[in-house]
């Protein structure tokens, strides 16, 4: 059974020259990538990616980071994709959380700067697919 996720390399990871890095574990975990592309994020849409945060003391700082540059957002694709790549990113803190041998354990000292962001369920990435990738 195959599954989407939807993954950022966030404006840290593509300002850092990091993009090759993520997707090289991407594919090397037998992940498929089903869209690839740079773009610059508009405010409404960092909003409804992360509206579930809006009441959070961080939100205006995450909301400034992510559309502070390009980022690259690709459609991933495997069997239980969303999981799979939350293992590969690690956990959201890089260094109380994220250990050695993940993307942000390995590449990120700051929550805020990250570097990867993936769908963190099944439900979350049908959401994020349909507002970041409408046409797929
Ligand atoms: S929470 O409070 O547990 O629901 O938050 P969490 O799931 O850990 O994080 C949600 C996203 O917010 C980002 N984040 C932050 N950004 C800036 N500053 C601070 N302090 C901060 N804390 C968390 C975090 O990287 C998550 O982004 P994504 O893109 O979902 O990984």
């Amino acid at each position: 059974m195959s599954e989407r996720t939807l993954v950022l390399v966030k404006p840290d990871g593509v300002s850092r020259g990091l993009v090759g890095e993520v997707i090289s574990r991407i594919e090397r975990k037998g992940l498929r990538l089903v869209a690839l592309e740079l773009r610059n994020v508009a405010r409404s849409v960092a909003e409804e990616h992360y509206a579930e945060h809006k009441d959070k003391p961080f939100f205006g700082d995450l909301l400034e980071f992510i559309t502070s540059g390009p980022l690259v957002a690709a459609i991933v694709e495997g069997p239980r994709a969303v999981a799979a790549f939350r293992q590969l990113a690690g956990g959201t803190d890089p260094v109380e959380k994220a250990t050695p041998g993940t993307l942000r354990g390995d590449y990120a000292l700051e929550t805020q700067f990250n570097l990867v962001h993936g769908s963190d369920s099944v439900e979350s990435a049908e959401r994020e697919l349909k507002l970041w990738f409408p046409d797929n």
